[in-house]
């Protein structure tokens, strides 16, 4: 982790945040690199659950939202986590990441002090909105987009003629007040959701919930991870969420062991009942195609973390690779093999030389190559250093431009993963460039 979260770094891909004054705890920039990674697998996502799917529509809800939505979710009274203090040495703990042992012995497993007793933890975070600081106006930061998926269940029905079963996609930041942020971005403060509420009838729910662990078992096999990283975990009784009839994790195996990525909840129709309740309207829907029976829907939920998948991509593209034998630090490369369509910078356009015209051409093409493709142009260095620039940044495709390219109008095309170069026309290098990445495979 620390090799990689120094790589993210040093390339611009994620900063710590607010680093002047010291940094941040649970809160992370996000680069030039960062951001071209993330907005790609956020519009995978996006493209994977809405526009391949007749039956989902997107949504956009404000981080704001009405303080009732919480108590009718549930979260004040049970998104806690349960928190113990060492009384020596002032470290904070989750009591249930902390061995049995010294939680029963109230021993601090760093230095030995006495630790408190274990009390509960809000993780929400509570401002005020308007001048008055009191509880009448208590806000809180969404801990989960799903409730504003919720609430505007009715409107999307309205709306957009949706009829069950149907389902509702949102991305967008979430906070939790988290005791533990270790491990680079993988827990933070800040964070962004990639969530979709499936709403179905009762009864049809487990058959859906099936359905959905799937589809997106497959959607991490078409994003050509390594899948022997990744499996399953049932949620055991003592682990379900408080509005959970069932849920399993897709966890990987991140360098710090195997970690949830994203959840598949059977939320049942704990959500919509508690909206009821707690607004006073009815939400219940009126099936017109089966003489107006009217539910309350269940909700089959796939939530996944965006900035936690960026971490797993990042840490499933690393990869340090000898090619060659000199006995010096040339003999190895760092290498991010993304999926090309992830990756940041799809084509690097290098010249050979400076002069003689080499660089003008090669801004020419990459000029060419603009309209298709996120480009990168450097013209400073050898050739080979300037390959292992865009390995470690992970750009699948290089385009050198030499004297040949100048005679005859081909160009050298290096691939990334097997370092391989061929000459390509010049006219038809876009064309090339498209078909490889559509028939990406990763091999090693
Ligand atoms: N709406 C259901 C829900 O929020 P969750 O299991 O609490 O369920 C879903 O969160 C996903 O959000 C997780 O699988 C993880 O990828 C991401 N996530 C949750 N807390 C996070 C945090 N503190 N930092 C980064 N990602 C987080």
């Amino acid at each position: 982790m620390e090799k990689i979260t120094s790589l993210a770094k040093r390339r611009g891909f994620v900063f710590q945040s607010s680093e002047i004054y010291g940094g941040q705890n649970g809160a992370w920039d996000y680069g030039p690199m960062g951001i071209e990674l993330k907005n790609r697998i956020a519009q995978t996502w996006w493209k994977e659950m809405t526009q391949l799917h007749d039956d989902i529509v997107g949504l956009d809800a404000a981080i704001l939202m009405h303080p009732r939505t919480w108590e009718a979710s549930g979260h004040v009274e049970n998104f806690t986590d349960p928190l113990v203090d060492c009384k020596k040495c002032k470290a904070r703990f989750r009591a249930d990441q902390i061995p049995e042992e010294n939680l029963a012995a109230k021993k601090c497993p760093e230095c030995g002090g006495e630790l408190t007793d274990t009390r509960k933890f809000n993780l929400m975070f509570k401002t005020h909105i308007g001048p008055a600081e009191d509880s009448a106006s208590i806000i809180y930061l969404r801990p989960e987009t799903a409730q504003g998926i919720y609430v505007n269940y009715k409107n999307i029905i309205q709306s957009n003629r949706m009829k069950i079963p149907f389902g509702i996609a949102q991305i967008g930041k979430a906070f939790r007040n988290e005791i533990v942020t270790k491990n680079f971005i993988f827990r933070t403060c800040e964070f962004e959701q990639m969530e979709m509420q499936f709403f179905v009838k009762p009864g049809t729910d487990e058959e859906w919930f099936g359905e959905w662990r799937k589809r997106r078992w497959a959607y991490y096999e078409k994003l050509g991870v390594k899948m022997d990283h990744l499996r399953w975990h049932q949620h055991g009784p003592g682990e379900l969420a408080h509005y959970a009839k069932d849920a399993y994790d897709i966890e990987y195996l991140f360098p710090m062991g195997w970690r949830e990525l994203e959840g598949v909840h059977n939320r049942s129709d704990y959500d919509l009942t508690r909206h009821t309740q707690f607004s006073g309207k009815d939400l219940q829907y009126i099936d017109q195609e089966s003489s107006a029976e009217r539910y309350i829907p269940f909700i089959i939920e796939t939530s996944a973390g965006l900035t936690r998948n960026v971490l797993m991509v990042l840490c499933d593209a690393y990869d340090e690779e000898k090619v060659a034998d000199k006995g010096n630090d040339d003999d190895w490369r760092t290498v991010l093999r993304f999926h090309p369509s992830l990756a940041p910078v799809t084509v690097a356009v290098l010249p050979l030389m400076k002069k003689d015209g080499l660089a003008e051409l090669a801004q020419d093409i990459r000029r060419e190559l603009k309209e298709d493709f996120a480009t990168d142009y450097d013209q400073g260095g050898a050739i080979g250093r300037r390959y292992r620039r865009q390995d470690e940044a992970g750009t699948p495709f290089c385009v050198t431009i030499d004297y040949e390219s100048k005679d005859n109008g081909t160009v050298t095309l290096r691939f990334r993963d097997s370092m391989e170069q061929i000459r390509v026309n010049r006219a038809e290098l876009a064309a090339r460039i498209r078909r490889e990445i559509k028939e990406y495979k990763r091999k090693l």
